[in-house]
């Protein structure tokens, strides 16, 4: 490393943070009252996005001197905050104050000498840093601190939640080593300004977003990251040009179809990224698909991630579920929970197919919880009534209005522990009557299906649409038998008991597979469920597929 420049200047360390809401505070004199306020999804998002067009990353020599390293960059700019990580070696995510820095420092970074290979002369923010004499560098280095960006091993979570105190206090273990860390969000945030700077050669006004798991605060270490390029101001312009003598416009290449221009604007950014981008691997058009989108592995960042063109209706699902997820902590803890437990079982997978998805997952636990007595969150038409004149939004016909300042939600009277929740979760769904009832959580009721989709649960916003629609009979069978099986163990269980033996009790028990040796279990789980079980397992056999509910039931 070259070192220049002034000693190195105050640095924040991140903390563990969480949830995508509430971002650590950085700065000590940050205004108390925007800290312990919950920020909108849009504040959330244009802080978010702001920071990472002034980060950086770099990857490092694997032994460094952490403080020399900063002293180098500072001579570009105050370092606001940096972390390091393993990613193929050792990386460090650099947060500038100011955006300029950037260009100084790309000023003063050199091109890869090109003797084995020719490089394409795009100028990233991604850079290799070695050290010039490694080995008198040595002696002062003391170790890093590694931030990690995967979550632990299910048997260690096992082991760890065999040590709490209650099933609540499980959930919340569960939710803390799961969810996303202030560290890679930023990582996050970061992947999407990296892949808008493409975007932008061709597209000067384009910004790339992520949405889905990655802002909706139920996003897991390990998931992807879904993208979304916006053009912004398209829209904007008819009001402008309204004044003066003139009507104004740009000429544009005109295409017989939205979906046709989102493909071709997909295709030439995934060529891009794939010839031109650094690190960007296995990039995939897939742009035949209801939602055409361009998958690659980002390897700085270490995603896999989901490039698409804006899809207005999946961002206020987004923003929908960031609202849900800030209203109570319980609301987190049991979706990690129950998205941890479907995965266990082989009810969701990473692979699209016939299975349950985590989005329609969170959706069934959001509608469970909009059903209870009193409700913990409220509807999507109780949210509506809420709204205010800036939350309008009329989406391609849909009204999909919601109130976005979550001060003005009341909080609930419900005092139910997560111990009750999850019981009842599984109980809830155990019984639910999928042959007639769909999900609405607009209604937060359960309404009659308007077709046969085994599982039916209704777009919020687009009221025709069923998200689950991918789901088959003998998936949603699965799902009813391990609800049913989940419900049956908690009820049965002596913690004591289990605690003596050393057996894993409470949400650890519902992590390890139902193995075939519990079929005599699944027997007597059927007696101990009581009547409204045996109705609904009546009712079942009356479908046609005899065969295939015989296995739901464990026979
Ligand atoms: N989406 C939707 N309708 C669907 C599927 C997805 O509107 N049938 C939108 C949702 O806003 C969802 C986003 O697309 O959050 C991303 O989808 P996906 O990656 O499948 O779900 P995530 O919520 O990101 O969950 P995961 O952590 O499993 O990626
Ligand atoms: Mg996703």
């Amino acid at each position: 490393l070259r070192l220049s420049g002034p000693g190195s200047r105050g640095h924040a360390r991140l903390r563990r943070s969480g949830a995508a809401a509430q971002p650590a505070a950085e700065e000590p004199g940050e205004d108390a009252e925007v800290s312990t306020r919950k920020k909108t999804f849009a504040e959330v998002q244009a802080e978010r996005l702001d920071q990472a067009e002034r980060t950086v990353l770099i990857k490092c020599p694997s032994r460094l001197n952490e403080k020399k390293l900063l002293q180098y960059l500072s001579s570009h700019g105050n370092v606001k905050s940096h972390f390091f990580f393993e990613n193929r070696g050792i990386s460090a995510l650099i947060e500038f104050s100011e955006k300029s820095s950037i260009a100084s420092l790309q000023d003063a970074v050199g091109i890869p000498s090109a003797s084995e290979h020719h490089v394409v002369p795009f100028k990233s923010r991604l850079f290799t840093f070695t050290l010039k004499n490694p080995v008198s560098q040595h002696l002062e280095e003391t170790p890093l601190h590694l931030s990690p960006q995967s979550h632990i091993p299910v048997k260690n979570l096992i082991e760890k939640l065999c040590l709490a105190d209650s099933i609540s206090s499980q959930m919340y273990i569960l939710l803390d080593e799961y969810q996303l860390t202030e560290e890679n969000i930023r990582l996050r945030f970061l992947a999407c300004s990296l892949v808008r700077d493409f975007a932008r050669a061709y597209f000067p006004d384009s910004t790339v977003k992520p949405f889905g798991s990655s802002v909706n605060t139920f996003g897991k270490l390990g998931s992807d990251v879904d993208m979304f390029l916006d053009f912004r101001d398209t829209g904007k312009h008819a009001t402008k040009m309204k004044k003066g003598p003139f009507e104004m416009e740009y000429q544009m290449k005109r295409l017989p179809s939205e979906r046709l221009a989102t493909q071709r604007i997909l295709s030439v950014i995934g060529d891009c990224l794939d010839n031109f981008g650094p690190g960007c691997a296995n990039v995939q058009k897939i742009l035949n698909a209801r939602c055409p989108l361009v998958k690659f592995s980002h390897q700085p960042t270490g995603f896999q991630c989901d490039l698409s063109v804006s899809n207005s209706i999946a961002i206020r699902s987004s923003e929908l579920l960031y609202i849900y997820g800030c209203l109570d902590s319980r609301v987190r803890a049991l979706v990690f929970s129950i998205r941890c437990w479907a995965r266990v079982h082989g009810l969701t997978n990473s692979a699209p197919g016939t299975w349950i998805t985590n989005f329609s997952l969170t959706m069934m636990v959001m509608f469970f919880l909009q059903r209870r007595s009193p409700p913990i969150i409220p509807t999507l038409d109780q949210l509506k009534e809420l709204a205010g004149e800036k939350d309008k939004h009329i989406i391609g016909g849909y009204d999909c209005s919601f109130v976005s300042d979550l001060r003005k939600i009341k909080p609930t009277k419900n005092t139910e522990t997560l111990d009750v929740l999850l019981s009842e979760f599984f109980e809830y769904f155990g019984n639910f009557d999928f042959r007639k009832n769909s999900i609405n959580l607009r209604k937060g009721k359960e309404v009659n299906k308007p077709e046969s989709s085994p599982l039916y649960i209704w777009n919020p916003f687009e009221q025709d649409l069923n998200i689950s629609k991918n789901v088959n009979q003998p998936q949603l069978e699965k799902f009813i038998a391990m609800a049913r099986e989940s419900a049956w163990i908690l009820q049965k269980e002596d913690k004591t008991q289990q605690m003596i033996n050393k057996e894993p009790w409470g949400l650890a028990a519902l992590l390890i597979p139902f193995g075939k040796n519990n079929s005599s279990k699944m027997k007597n789980r059927m007696k101990g469920i009581g009547s409204e079980t045996i109705r609904s397992l009546l009712d079942s056999l009356k479908l046609n597929n005899a065969s295939s509910q015989q296995k739901a039931v464990g026979k």
